[in-house]
């Protein structure tokens, strides 16, 4: 019999999906919750990575600033290791698919659950000036961003479980109301890493690590000096008693503890266990020491690749063509079936 190739059994490759705010400086929550699964996520399947700048123009900003902060974000991310030539990786505001799917699935979107959206509830006690109409529909747009790719996948930290959830049922009201149960719109998983998920505020161990509202020594930012990291770390506040454990009573200790092991990629048990007969201090110190390891690669490129601004603007130009080509089709055949705009 004539030999004949195999014919390789089509791989299913999972399709990955997140997005960042180019906001404030980014800080080592976002880092072990969010970036550091974007860049191995490039391992697992095609990812696909979107600085959301339409996100954040829903609260008081300033325009000249959202630019920088758009180019530490995308040179923060490359620093990283996102790769373009193995993700796409885009602005938000370069691809219009995704504000036109934001009205179309309006139109799918319950407005009392936006309204219950505990984000959206705790933005609207924090601002002073204007409630945007914007900050309400948010999670519509950000339910666009994944859907218009038909990810399966959505790496965040426990803090977007919620807008996980509401886009998973935009998904299956769109399918059930437009398509017959039809998986048109793919309705995505969320992957929130089982260490560090929920990295809190050094000073104030209650409230999570964020870019507003957390105090300046309570914050890592990625790219603070070993110095400035060496010192925050070691004035965390720590907890009554001695002891290396993870306990309810001791949320400062057992923030640290949990830092460590995801710096490590260890668990928190182990960590637990190698520093049961610690002292504070020098588990402190060596907490310090591992996140200055971890962070400095990245602090160290990224000076490089932020410098040059053009080439920022010709990577982020070109992964937008990329990501057009996807959430155009998806486009086309949402407004089919939902009869707008000429037969397809
Ligand atoms: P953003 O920009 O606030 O945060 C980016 C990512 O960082 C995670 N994160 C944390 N993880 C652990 N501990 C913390 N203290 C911590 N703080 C932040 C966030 O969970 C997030 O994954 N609405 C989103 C952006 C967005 C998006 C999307 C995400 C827009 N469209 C589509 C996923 C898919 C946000 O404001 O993230």
């Amino acid at each position: 019999m004539a030999w004949r190739p195999v014919a390789a059994a089509p791989l299913s490759v999972v399709r990955i999906f997140s997005g960042i705010q180019p906001t404030g400086r980014k800080h080592l929550g976002n880092y072990i919750g969010a970036i550091a699964q974007y860049v191995s996520s490039q391992e697992r399947g095609e990812g696909i990575f979107c600085i959301v700048d339409l996100h954040a123009i829903t609260v008081a900003y300033d325009p000249a600033e959202l630019r920088e902060r758009l180019y530490d974000t995308t040179a923060i991310l490359l620093a990283a290791g996102l790769d373009p030539s193995r993700c796409i990786l885009f602005r938000q505001s370069d691809v219009h698919e995704h504000t036109e799917l934001t009205w179309l699935l309006s139109s799918v979107t319950e407005l009392g659950r936006l309204q219950r959206m505990h984000q959206f509830r705790d933005k609207e006690l924090a601002q002073r000036e204007l409630v945007s109409a914007g900050l309400l529909i948010y999670p519509v747009l950000q339910a666009a961003d994944v859907l218009a790719y038909r990810a399966e996948e959505v790496p965040v930290g426990e803090d977007q479980r919620e807008h996980l959830e509401l886009m998973r049922d935009v998904a299956r009201r769109f399918n059930s109301r437009f398509a017959g149960g039809e998986e048109v719109l793919v309705v995505p998983e969320h992957r929130i890493p089982p260490v560090g998920a929920r990295i809190m505020d050094l000073q104030e161990p209650t409230r999570k690590m964020s870019t507003t509202g957390s105090s300046e020594q309570g914050t890592v930012y990625v790219l603070d000096e070993p110095k400035t990291i060496e010192k925050k770390i070691k004035s965390a506040v720590t907890d009554s008693g001695s002891e290396v454990r993870i306990a309810e009573d001791k949320p400062g200790i057992t923030n640290l503890i949990e830092i460590l092991a995801a710096v490590r990629g260890s668990e928190r048990a182990a960590v637990e266990a190698e520093f049961a007969e610690a002292r504070y201090g020098d588990f402190k110190g060596a907490v310090a020491d591992a996140v200055v390891e971890y962070l400095s690669p990245v602090r160290e490129r990224f000076q490089a690749l932020r410098a040059d601004e053009a080439g920022l603007e010709r990577m982020l130009g070109q992964g937008a063509e990329r990501a057009r080509e996807i959430a155009a089709g998806t486009l086309s055949e949402v407004r089919e079936r939902m009869g707008v705009g000429p037969p397809g």
